[in-house]
């Protein structure tokens, strides 16, 4: 018997398998698929305070062992995910779920955060401080530890949750960055967030993406994501989400011995709406063909 579960700030969860946010929906879109009470928890379609359309058409595109996207942080507003998603979710997800919020100024941040503050069913707030994105929340907050430190000091004011601050990759020194959060109070880090590319069309010539460029994610990034986990988890006392082209057990593993205490699974969801079940499932046998009998013995022992 083996133990897979694992404490975030506080929170025991089963497992750390977590699909990350903007790949799962709001888990109504996979319910039918299995039961997602097996899940460690699961991050809610990211939000903003306004609703959003997102960005024009095309939005995403293929890339080898990935995908490039632009969503433009579609959604409905906050108070749609409170008055009407999180009431619906009790239905059938037992467990408490991370709420990812994004914003074009610190006010938007602490409006929703203030709302989420009240949510029982709410664990971990994640600030997306990283939409690869140009028009989306990232590029003032993800970039400079100034307004890191701003942004999550604002956000500490205003919950007693946890407060994860997940960090964008398309920067030179994501160590320092991922220090001023903690500096300034983050209880956590997630990262990465997808790796801004582009694509171009063979036939017309053109960008892929209507807006030109997007978020790279899938295994083509895992190697990025894992050093960036291996870094920041050393420099930092908080615990690290490791996201970023996760689709095994064995990736899961990788990330954990990285330095991860909890994995978020992303885009894998959109290829195959069953890979977090059966990552969960394998996660026990991967775990004895190597040795481990408890996943917090390998937390950052690579
Ligand atoms: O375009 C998007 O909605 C992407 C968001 C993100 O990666 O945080």
């Amino acid at each position: 018997m083996v133990n897979t579960k694992v404490v975030l700030s506080g929170w025991q969860i089963d497992n750390p398998v977590i699909p990350a946010a903007g790949t799962f929906g709001y888990g109504i879109e996979f319910k039918d698929f299995y039961d997602i009470n097996i899940l460690g928890t699961f991050s809610l379609k990211g939000t903003t305070k306004d609703p959003r359309f997102g960005s024009p058409t095309p939005r995403i595109a293929d890339t080898s062992m990935g995908m490039i996207n632009s969503i433009g942080l579609q959604n409905p507003g906050i108070n749609v995910l409170i008055n009407e998603e999180l009431p619906q979710l009790k239905n059938f997800f037992r467990k408490k779920v991370i709420v990812n919020i994004s914003g074009f100024s610190i006010d938007e941040y602490v409006y929703c955060s203030k709302l989420i503050d009240k949510e029982e069913q709410v664990g971990i707030i994640e600030v997306n401080a990283s939409c690869p994105n140009l028009e989306c929340g990232g590029k003032p907050f993800g970039f400079e530890i100034e307004s890191i430190k701003e942004l999550t000091k604002a956000v500490k004011e205003v919950t007693i949750k946890p407060v994860y601050i997940k960090l964008n990759p398309n920067i030179t020194d994501i160590v320092s960055i991922a220090k001023a959060a903690e500096e300034s109070g983050a209880d956590g880090i997630t990262l990465i967030n997808a790796i801004t590319g582009m694509r171009i069309d063979l036939i017309t010539g053109k960008p892929v993406l209507a807006s030109i460029m997007g978020g790279v994610s899938g295994p083509a990034i895992f190697p990025i994501a894992l050093r960036m986990v291996y870094q920041v988890s050393r420099a930092v006392k908080i615990p690290v989400i490791g996201i970023g082209g996760v689709s095994t057990a064995e990736d899961v593993i990788e990330m954990m011995y990285a330095g991860a205490t909890a994995v978020q699974v992303g885009s894998a969801n959109l290829k195959n709406p069953y890979v977090c079940k059966e990552i969960i499932e394998n996660l026990p046998e991967v775990m004895d063909r190597y040795g481990i009998k408890d996943l917090n013995d390998i937390i950052g022992k690579a």
